[in-house]
């Protein structure tokens, strides 16, 4: 593709990517999952450590058990399928710069996404019970540290809007 083409084409999934919460009843194809996580996987890391890991939830009935452990349940329980998002602790080195690349990794995931047709959404209220989570994907506590559950569908409500402050608001200075 030509360089001006491809910068307008991640100018678009960049600006066009939304949070969906409500989903078609469709399972998304399974190679589109996997091109989500070879996305997610190509995200920088400190030392290229790679340090993400990743449980594809398809269950209903693990959907319905997560679900019971957020405030956003009918998200997770409607969500055709989760990815949960979890560093391996024996992998990580620093805390900051491991949790920086988790977020660029889901970052990649969600527009990814976008660009399969796919939406998504970025939960993570449910961390307050992480150990629970853990318990309902029978994962060993101590060895990851849970970073997002990811929630997949092909998007109902093409509506979605946000906002965001105009530039001047983050910019400190130039110097
Ligand atoms: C760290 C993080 C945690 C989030 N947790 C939740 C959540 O638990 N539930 C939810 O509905 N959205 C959650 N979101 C999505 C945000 O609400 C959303 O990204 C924000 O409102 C901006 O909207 P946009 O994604 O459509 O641009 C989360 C986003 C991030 C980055």
């Amino acid at each position: 593709m030509e360089r001006e083409q491809s910068q307008e084409a991640v100018f678009k999934i960049i600006l066009g990517r939304r949070s969906i919460r409500k989903y078609e009843n469709k399972i998304p194809e399974k190679e589109k999952i996997l091109k989500i996580l070879e996305a997610g996987i190509w995200a920088p890391s400190g030392l290229n450590n790679q340090p993400w890991r990743f449980v594809i939830v398809w269950s209903k009935e693990i959907k319905e058990k997560l679900a019971e452990l957020t405030k956003y349940h009918e998200i997770v329980k409607n969500a055709p399928v989760l990815i949960g998002v979890f560093l391996n602790k024996d992998a990580m080195y620093h805390q900051i710069k491991d949790h920086q690349s988790a977020g660029a990794c889901i970052q990649n995931m969600l527009l990814a996404a976008y660009a399969l047709g796919l939406g998504t959404c970025w939960l993570g209220e449910i961390l307050k019970n992480e150990s629970k989570v853990k318990e309902v994907l029978g994962l060993p506590q101590e060895k990851y540290e849970m970073c997002a559950l990811i929630a997949i569908g092909y998007p109902k409500d093409q509506r979605e809007r946000s906002e965001r402050y105009t530039l001047k608001h983050f910019l400190i200075k130039e110097v």
